[in-house]
């Protein structure tokens, strides 16, 4: 690449030179005929712009060009590892320009980028003690993106490549929908926040299907993860290749039957999916809070699980089922959801979606009257409480469903949240430090793993690796051996 572009470089300050001598070839001629007695008609004196290229500009290009080669020459010696850790570092500087940009523009542009593969790859096998084992599958870490940023299943492979432990694609309706009109996203850069009223933009179950049947059997094709579990084996990765793949499920605005939307999800994507999650949590279609009532609940869990039971599956048996709740829930709710969790063994519960509570340290923000959810730092608090709640209303039969193997259950409890400040100096670096620890103060109020939107969409990638290193460092600093001994410690 570097030498492509000191050739680049070389080749037009040739071609420069060239004109430059014609013209200076030319000019002469114009001063020689000028003054001819002969010549006629004598054209305008208009000088000519001539391009100069003193002394120092030679040297400056030739400088450059040295550096350009010097510096490929060096890239080439360091090892895959340093040259992964600058890439993830350079998209740092992208980061800035993103900011300028409307916020769905840029969110596009991010997924275009990831759809092409215009991403660094993660290279760096994850530290070992991240490594854990959910639902009979193998994490390689327990940092996830959450739904929202790939809605319709355009990026899969270059947001896993990026070194999450999972991806969750979605939400999908059944029909494609617009969502809400722009502009629905809004940044609360200082606040660490953004609201968003997006509202369900769709492609569709069909186009997803159609998207992620063609990802699938690629990724199948590139990798040899995908071996069905011999006994008791743990699957490594996912259904399709080493990263994990959670698909969304939500329903349309129109729609009168809530229920069948979601199985028509159940239907057209399980078979691609890891696990799956029914959102009954967003706070921009009218109506869907209302399913996490005890009685709705558990009629709505009912009906997927039995949709999805009933399909033809293989020795890996059905994908696992997950309830995304909202943070706006009385302690009541959370029992109520926490029964049916309980009865119906519901896979995992993902704590939590945005919030439409606005706390006093965002009020001075007039972009805090927006309507729609609230996600990112200042929901860090209110999802974390009832993460704690749930994982105590939960965690005797927690026991009993992880104990209980041979059905294959076992349940994690996921949290969002995390953020990160993406100005430099050493202030910000000290805030930014103790933000990193989020994901492990998740794990320690109870998650077994952690997903994350709002932090990813101001770091972006370089977040990756940092809040991976932090975790490990963390948990070996406490004298943790794996995740599963630091989930829920804050209750021992
Ligand atoms: C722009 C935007 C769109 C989102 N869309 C969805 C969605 O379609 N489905 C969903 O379950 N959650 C959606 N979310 C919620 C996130 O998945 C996440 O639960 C929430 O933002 C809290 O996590 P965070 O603080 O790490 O961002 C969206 C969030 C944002 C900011």
């Amino acid at each position: 690449m570097a030498i492509r572009v000191a050739f680049k470089f070389m080749r037009e300050s040739l071609r420069r030179k060239t004109k430059f001598d014609e013209n200076k070839c030319n000019s002469r001629q114009y001063f020689c005929t000028g003054f001819s007695e002969t010549a006629q008609p004598s054209p305008p004196l208009i000088p000519k712009t001539v391009p100069h290229f003193s002394k120092k500009g030679r040297l400056f290009t030739g400088a450059t060009i040295g550096l350009l080669i010097g510096g490929f020459a060096y890239a080439s010696t360091v090892d895959e590892a340093t040259f992964c850790g600058w890439l993830f570092s350079a998209t740092k500087l992208v980061n800035p320009f993103f900011a300028f940009m409307d916020p769905e523009f840029a969110h596009r542009l991010a997924v275009s980028a990831a759809a092409r593969g215009w991403v660094p790859i993660e290279k760096r096998p994850d530290p070992s003690i991240l490594g854990l084992e959910v639902w009979g599958r193998r994490f390689s870490n327990p940092v996830g993106l959450s739904a929202g940023f790939d809605k319709n299943a355009e990026a899969v492979e270059g947001l896993l490549g990026l070194g999450f432990g999972f991806v969750e694609v979605g939400s999908v309706t059944p029909v494609p929908q617009d969502g809400n009109p722009k502009p629905r996203i809004f940044r609360l850069p200082k606040e660490g926040a953004i609201i968003n009223r997006c509202g369900f933009n769709s492609e569709g179950i069909v186009a997803v299907a159609k998207r992620l049947g063609a990802q699938h059997g690629k990724r199948k094709l590139e990798t040899s993860s995908t071996a069905s579990p011999v006994g008791d084996e743990v699957v490594q990765g996912g259904k399709a290749g080493p990263g994990i793949l959670g698909v969304n499920l939500g329903k349309n605005k129109t729609s009168e039957d809530a229920a069948s939307d979601y199985v028509q999800g159940v239907h057209t994507l399980s078979q691609y999916a890891d696990y799956l999650v029914i959102n009954i949590s967003s706070p921009n279609t009218p109506g869907l809070r209302q399913l996490q009532g005890r009685k709705q609940l558990k009629d709505l869990v009912k009906k997927v699980q039995g949709a999805r039971d009933e399909m033809q599956w293989g020795e890996e048996g059905p994908p696992p089922l997950l309830v995304k709740i909202a943070p706006d829930l009385s302690k009541q709710d959370l029992e109520d959801i926490a029964r049916v969790a309980i009865a119906l063994r519901v896979d995992g519960l993902i704590i939590s979606n945005t919030t439409i509570q606005r706390p006093d340290t965002i009020r001075h923000n007039p972009v805090s009257e927006e309507t729609g959810g609230l996600s990112g730092k200042p929901l860090f608090d209110s999802s974390t409480n009832i993460l704690k709640e749930m994982y105590l209303l939960t965690k005797l039969h927690l026991k009993v469903i992880f104990l209980d193997a041979y059905l294959g259950i076992s349940t994690a409890l996921i949290r969002n949240t995390l953020f990160y400040n993406l100005h430099l100096g050493k202030d910000s670096f000290d805030w930014l430090w103790r933000h990193l620890q989020d994901a492990y103060k998740k794990i320690r109020a109870g998650a077994t793993l952690v997903q994350l939107y709002t932090a990813f969409a101001y770091g972006g990638p370089a977040l990756i690796p940092k809040i991976k290193a932090e975790l490990a460092q963390c948990l070996e600093r406490d004298g943790y051996k794996s995740i599963y001994e630091a989930v829920g410690a804050d209750y021992r």
